[in-house]
């Protein structure tokens, strides 16, 4: 994978930040304004709070741009269930234990994504703010439900997959949640990434009629 990932150093602990994945949800800047502060450079300075705090805040970033490396060792777990959150003409912000195959067939294990549904992202599957330009506009309200059941107690990791020019496959079990409060759960199907479903957040094919293209 080729990305650049910038690294910032305290006593206690590493600050990774890929700006590609930053849509400027600010929940950094509003937490910590101390240590990330967009007018300054370098504009993240971890020597400013407590590493707590540090884990705290970055552990709210909801798409993924910030991690971090504690030098004792401490990694961030995971939210015992995998959850899809739909924001309302905005990209799908998945938080769990994440598995994403990359284009190119990387595999990287996650706990937040913030995913394209828009189809515009050029940093694909991730989420590069291209459905503010492109005006994407949906509601977020939750389609007839296409998911195969989950097995009951069934756990685990939600395997995130791309189909060639068409959705996101998701295998594992997880929770749809809409920004109204509906909720369903599922064990694996496949989600629009085209932007064009009738049945969003869930793909109906219809990737194929607008020739939607992507790795
Ligand atoms: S919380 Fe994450 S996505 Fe939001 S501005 Fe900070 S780094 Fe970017
Ligand atoms: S990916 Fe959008 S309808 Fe299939």
């Amino acid at each position: 994978m080729n990305r650049r990932i910038r690294s910032y150093e305290a006593e206690q602990l590493i600050v990774e930040y890929d700006p590609k994945r930053c849509i400027h949800a600010e929940e950094c800047v509003h937490g910590l304004p101390d240590v990330f502060d967009a007018g300054r450079r370098p504009w993240i300075d971890p020597s400013r709070a407590a590493t707590a705090d540090l884990v705290r805040t970055i552990e709210r970033c909801p798409t993924g741009a910030l991690h971090y490396r504690r030098r004792d060792g401490k990694e961030e777990q995971a939210p015992a269930s995998n959850t899809v959150r739909i924001d309302a003409d905005g990209p799908l912000y998945v938080t769990g234990r994440l598995r994403i195959t990359l284009p190119g067939g990387e595999i990287i294990d996650e706990t937040r994504a913030a995913l394209c549904r828009c189809g515009h992202s050029k940093d694909k599957p991730f989420c590069d703010n291209s459905h503010v330009e492109v005006g994407f506009a949906d509601a977020a309200t939750i389609g007839d439900n296409r998911l195969k059941a989950p097995e009951d107690g069934e756990a685990g990791a939600l395997e995130i997959s791309l189909a060639h020019n068409g959705p996101l496959l998701v295998r594992g079990p997880f929770e749809i949640h809409s920004p109204e409060g509906a909720t369903v759960r599922g064990a694996s199907g496949a989600l629009c990434r085209c932007g064009a479903s009738a049945t969003k957040p869930f793909c109906d094919g219809t990737h194929k009629s607008i020739g939607f293209e992507a790795d």
